[in-house]
């Protein structure tokens, strides 16, 4: 007999963006001329093109592979030791950050990343997130096994969960209990919150107090706009020995379709086996990853490369400026029409208040209905996300300025 994963089926609803998806079919198909007109402000997806730098580059890789003398096969699982060396240079030591190329470890994407991270976690760890939360970090633990069942808000048993309010900004304090691994996320999915150097710095000294690890996922980094926000966690003292960071090519470069990301362990972090010994991750991170996973493409990972040559980090800018010109579009409209607006100032994402009595789904239905506009309701990011919804800024600008326009036109 094969036994399943009990674990999964603990699981609550679908995952949330394809459950989205499902619902916008289901209204699509009930209101074909409305369906003409949807647009999508839901999954943060991006829109643009690649970077002319990273076509020039994947266009090279492509011929070179196609002649025996450039062709290549299994790269390094890690990554090729040239993307290596230009992401820790440029996204850490350039800014003054310890990390080491071998620190660096090139992967398929931030969502894999943050999911396969737990196989060299044990499964004794008391696991803290933040409420409303990247769907992906409950969910993966929940098929771990590392939590009991959900309640009929949707919060798992076992779980620590730091809500995150407008009365916080968003951003969670350590809580008095003791937590073995916390998630944190700046610039925030799916607030838009970013956290201060003190605040990161309060969560270090936790870790550090209390022998915990902080999953630290930057993938919004390059949003931030704020020169006083950190936009590494190691830019905190001792954060070295308690913090692993993931970050992504998605949303800077977007590469959301293209598949590349990566994740700094440091070699100085450690983590206590079941016995109480002090060990280093690093060891494990690599054998995990050189024995499940075969590497980036070549094409892609030279790819990734263009984007720090001095063009493709223009070429960033460029993106990431159009990105937030849409999130100022969307929400300047959101304000104009009363609601309460967060985030989209050093985040891709804007959060709203609903109006009073209006649930999430409840304001999705109405969104998509009287709008034609798919937003991804808050509730859907955790109990705390009840009463917000969330607009990604991932669009043409031509489509933010006509969800603006359609939200001015919904009788509020
Ligand atoms: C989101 O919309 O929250 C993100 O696109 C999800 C992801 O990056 O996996």
């Amino acid at each position: 007999m094969a036994f399943l994963n009990d674990n999964y089926l603990k699981l609550k609803a679908g995952y949330l963006f394809p459950e989205i998806a499902r619902r916008v079919k289901v209204f699509a198909e009930a209101n074909p001329e409305a369906a003409k007109r949807i647009i999508r402000c839901g999954i943060g997806d991006v829109t643009e093109p690649l970077p002319a730098a990273v076509v020039t580059a994947m266009h090279k890789a492509v011929d070179e592979m196609a002649t025996r003398a450039g062709f290549h096969g299994y790269g390094p699982e890690q990554g090729y030791e040239w993307l290596r060396h230009a992401i820790a240079e440029n996204d850490f030591r350039a800014r003054g950050i310890e990390v080491a190329d071998d620190e660096i470890f090139v992967s398929d994407g931030s969502k894999c990343d943050c999911g396969n991270i737990l196989d060299i976690l044990g499964g004794q760890n008391r696991i803290a997130i933040t409420d409303p939360v990247y769907p992906v970090y409950v969910d993966t633990n929940v098929m771990a096994g590392h939590t009991g069942e959900a309640d009929a808000s949707g919060a798992y048993a076992g779980l620590i969960y730091l809500d995150c309010t407008a009365e916080n900004g968003f951003v969670a304090a350590p809580p008095s209990e003791h937590a073995d691994v916390i998630y944190l996320c700046f610039p925030n999915n799916p607030t838009g919150a970013v956290a201060t150097r003190e605040q990161l710095a309060a969560w270090v000294a936790y870790a550090q107090e209390h022998q915990s690890l902080i999953l630290f996922d930057a993938a919004y980094e390059a949003y931030i706009s704020d020169p006083a926000v950190p936009r590494s966690i190691y830019e905190i003292p001792g954060a070295r020995e308690v913090a692993i960071e993931f970050r992504s090519f998605s949303k800077n470069g977007g590469f959301t379709g293209t598949r590349c990301a990566f994740i700094v362990v440091p070699k100085t972090l450690m983590a206590s086996t079941a016995g109480g010994d002090r060990k280093p991750l690093h060891p494990l991170w690599s054998r995990r990853h050189t024995t499940k996973f075969n590497g980036v493409s070549y094409i892609v990972q030279r790819g990734a490369e263009a984007l720090y040559s001095p063009e493709g980090k223009a070429q960033i800018a460029a993106l990431v400026e159009h990105y937030m010109g849409n999130a100022r579009i969307l929400r300047e409209a959101a304000s104009a029409v009363g609601l309460r607006v967060f985030g989209g100032v050093n985040a891709p994402y804007i959060w709203v208040s609903t109006p009073a009595e209006t649930t999430s789904w409840q304001m999705f239905d109405r969104m998509l209905g009287e709008a034609n506009v798919v937003i991804t309701p808050g509730s859907g990011f955790g109990a705390m996300g009840e009463g917000y919804f969330r607009i990604s800024a991932f669009n043409s600008r031509a489509n933010a300025e006509e969800v603006a326009r359609r939200m001015k036109a919904i009788a509020w």
